[in-house]
């Protein structure tokens, strides 16, 4: 699956900091950290009309990793909503829209990689594209098996949602070359982690098993899936689960804020089936529910 470019898209504005740019100007500097070591927090997000998906819970992430980085000035949440309803206004968008929310470190005053040389404040970046969901839902995706393994908390703290993605973007050109969708990442004692930008759930035998959360990121569509089922008691739970465990599987999903829920249908050629119906409940109740979840910016 490869996203292609959207015609809405061309002139899009951008909040960089503290205004707007036309997407042609808008630029962070040589010198700012997340282009000199990764040195940034972001969010994805996803905006209906009701409202942006689970908000609160990603500026509370957002503001969690800043936190754990160690990040100085971190802007308050009213700080960023209001950053977000500039965005959105002024390129009218309320729906079929995804947010690619960033804070950096912000500019150094050198090169190098020491925060006391960043002496300029944070850099908050609000990107609204129009961008439906990116995952063909219905049909599903292939995934392989990555050798490159998602970093556990002795390496770099998985619930740390930071830009530094190399881990998971060799996972994904794994995939690529294999022309598959996703990269299927394990921990470093072998047992499945998530996709390479997304979560993974799978079903056996009417109960749903998904990864802890000590090697992946705890995604909050994750969270909003385990919520869900509880409430209306579908079994579910988290598990040390192995690729042997997914690829015998009933069925099995990613879930994130790019595609919300996808059937996952192939890990290393071997199928896993969609037609299930416990998959196809549990798709349903996160479509009935999604916009439930919206929270307004004011
Ligand atoms: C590595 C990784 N896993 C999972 C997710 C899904 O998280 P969420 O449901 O919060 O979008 C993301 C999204 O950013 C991700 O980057």
């Amino acid at each position: 699956m490869l996203q292609q470019f959207d015609e809405r898209n061309r002139d899009i504005q951008v909040f960089i900091k503290d205004r707007l740019y036309h997407r042609d100007e808008a630029k962070v500097s040589v010198f700012d950290s997340s282009v000199q070591g990764g040195d940034a927090v972001w969010e994805g997000l996803r905006v209906y009309p009701e409202g942006i998906v689970c908000l609160d819970k990603h500026l509370t992430r957002l503001h969690e990793s800043a936190k754990t980085l160690a990040f100085v000035d971190i802007p308050s949440k009213k700080v960023i909503k209001e950053a977000i309803q500039k965005t959105l206004d002024a390129n009218n968008m309320n729906d079929d829209v995804h947010i690619r929310l960033t804070l950096t470190r912000g500019e150094k005053i050198t090169s190098g990689m020491d925060p006391r040389v960043n002496q300029n404040g944070s850099c908050l970046i609000v990107l609204a594209e129009w961008k439906p969901l990116v995952y063909d839902n219905s049909g599903g995706i292939k995934v392989l098996s990555s050798s490159q393994r998602r970093n556990a908390p002795q390496f770099l703290d998985s619930k740390i949602h930071h830009a530094n993605l190399l881990n998971n973007i060799l996972a994904k050109i794994q995939a690529n070359v294999a022309g598959k969708d996703a990269g299927l990442m394990l921990d470093e004692r072998g047992f499945v982690a998530e996709l390479n930008g997304s979560n993974v759930f799978m079903l056996k035998n009417n109960i749903i098993y998904t990864p802890y959360a000590h090697a992946c990121l705890p995604g909050i569509t994750r969270g909003s899936v385990i919520e869900l089922c509880q409430k209306s008691n579908i079994p579910i739970e988290e598990a040390d689960l192995t690729l042997s465990q997914f690829m015998n599987a009933d069925a099995a999903f990613a879930t994130g804020t790019m595609g919300e829920l996808t059937p996952i249908v192939e890990i290393d050629g071997r199928e896993i089936s969609k037609e299930n119906r416990l998959l196809k409940e549990v798709m349903e109740l996160f479509k009935t529910n999604v916009r439930n979840l919206c929270e307004p910016l004011d």
